[in-house]
């Protein structure tokens, strides 16, 4: 078992460059399932949910690796299968992005429910429905999902009761090889869903309005190779602005598009940390002590995102004052406020609300992480600790950060994996 150590308490300082985005790479590397020729993306992360992808890549028939650094190439001139094991399922949610795509290249999919990080309830209900008014019959039985679009996918009109990221994207998949027009209500608004646009339209695929509340896919024949660059880890890059917020220090962020974080570095600025941002950069500087700030609110893009919840809630836990989180997304997303609390955090939950009194010192302690960003907001505490921790269950932070510890240590942070 791997574990981080992190000695608290040194200013950050320096420059990084942010890593491709996980949630626009997966939907993206699914989609190359749909598509005759090479792909080759570039900017793509090397985490483990992205291995996760490849292998499931490589069950059905596809040949993928990376080529350099950050090229991933994937060639899907052959899908031999259209099953995909409940043991590649249960590796990630984002297993769920093989149901469109896999329908949308051979019309029939047969996997089990995917698994991924235990935030609450996750269903796929809306995934379902959506498939089905697309022509799909989907019988499940025992946890299996068998579903087959016997006259092929046609376009459908889909209100969506909720913009779930995940259904708007697996929508987008399954239609862009289907018959006729499919109309999207009430679409996600995230940036990953334009990523995920811009990377299909780059194969040959018909979609406008990503990133708009109503996005339309026009079928196409087929798809064929292209090269594409996956946009930046706007959450990533707000965890490294929060661990320099947490600990202090000057930071500047190349590779992210500031456009797309409006609404967290307003917290930052609430805090009384210094942003500028310019074209693709970020210039900050964090001094203590931080300032509590207003109620911060978990809502769909443009507001607040549920990812960054957990790393500005542990930059927060020292700020002077009261502040407030209301977690809208998910029911069970405050898994790291005991955690925080074992290192002197002063919070209390009470069902979808924390409060955090800010205090005068993080102390290092043996902590646990127990899901991907909640583990992120582990490291950015540690970092503002006095003394020494130790953090276990890192891969659950694998998932979502490359070589988070190098990272942190190019910046002055005392960490190191064991
Ligand atoms: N929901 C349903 N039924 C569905 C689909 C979703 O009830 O069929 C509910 C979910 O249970 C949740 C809410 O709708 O309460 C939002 O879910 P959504 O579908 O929008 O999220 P997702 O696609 O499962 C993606 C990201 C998450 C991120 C959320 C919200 C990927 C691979 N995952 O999840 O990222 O938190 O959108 O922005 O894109 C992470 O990176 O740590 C992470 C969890």
């Amino acid at each position: 078992m791997q574990k981080l150590i992190i000695n608290g308490g040194k200013r950050l300082g320096g420059e990084i460059r942010i890593q491709g985005a996980k949630n626009a790479a997966l939907p993206i590397i699914a989609a190359c399932t749909l598509c005759g020729g090479e792909i080759i993306l570039h900017n793509c992360p090397r985490i483990s949910d992205v291995y996760s992808a490849m292998r499931i890549l490589t069950y059905l028939g596809c040949k993928v690796g990376f080529e350099d650094k950050n090229h991933l190439s994937v060639k899907a001139e052959n899908i031999s299968v259209n099953d995909i094991p409940d043991e590649l399922m249960r590796e990630m949610r984002s297993s769920v992005f093989f149901l469109g795509a896999v329908l949308g290249r051979t019309g029939k999919c047969r996997i089990t429910l995917p698994g991924g990080c235990d935030l609450g309830p996750r269903p796929i209900d809306m995934h379902i429905s959506a498939l089905r008014k697309m022509g799909v019959t989907i019988r499940e039985e025992f946890g299996v999902l068998d579903c087959t679009a016997e006259k092929g996918l046609r376009g459908a009109k889909i209100n969506l009761s909720f913009p779930s990221v995940g259904t708007t994207e697996n929508i987008m998949l399954a239609a862009v090889l289907a018959e006729g027009t499919t109309v999207i209500q009430n679409a996600a608004r995230e940036p990953e869903i334009s990523d995920l646009a811009g990377f299909l339209n780059s194969c040959g695929a018909k979609i406008s309005g990503a990133g708009c509340g109503r996005i339309v896919i026009n079928g196409v024949e087929k798809l064929h190779s292209c090269e594409y660059t996956i946009m930046p880890d706007r959450i990533v890059c707000a965890t490294y602005l929060s661990c320099a917020a947490a600990a202090g220090g000057e930071l500047v962020v190349s590779g992210c598009r500031p456009a797309d974080m409006e609404s967290i570095m307003n917290v930052f600025e609430q805090m009384g940390c210094i942003v500028h941002s310019a074209a693709d950069k970020i210039y900050f500087s964090a001094d203590h002590p931080l300032k509590a700030v207003a109620p911060i609110r978990t809502m769909v893009f443009p507001g607040f995102p549920t990812d960054a919840q957990a790393v500005l809630m542990a930059a927060l836990c020292k700020a002077k004052g009261t502040s407030v989180f209301v977690e809208n997304i998910f029911e069970n997303r405050f898994k790291h406020v005991g955690e925080l609390c074992r290192m002197g955090a002063d919070i209390l939950v009470e069902g979808k609300v924390a409060v955090i009194e800010g205090v005068e010192r993080l102390y290092g302690a043996k902590v646990c992480a127990a899901d991907l960003r909640g583990g992120a907001g582990l490291v950015t505490a540690a970092l503002s600790a006095e003394g020494v921790s130790e953090i276990s269950d890192i891969h659950y932070i694998d998932r979502g950060y490359e070589e988070i510890e190098k990272v942190l240590s190019s910046i002055g942070a005392g960490i190191a994996r064991e």
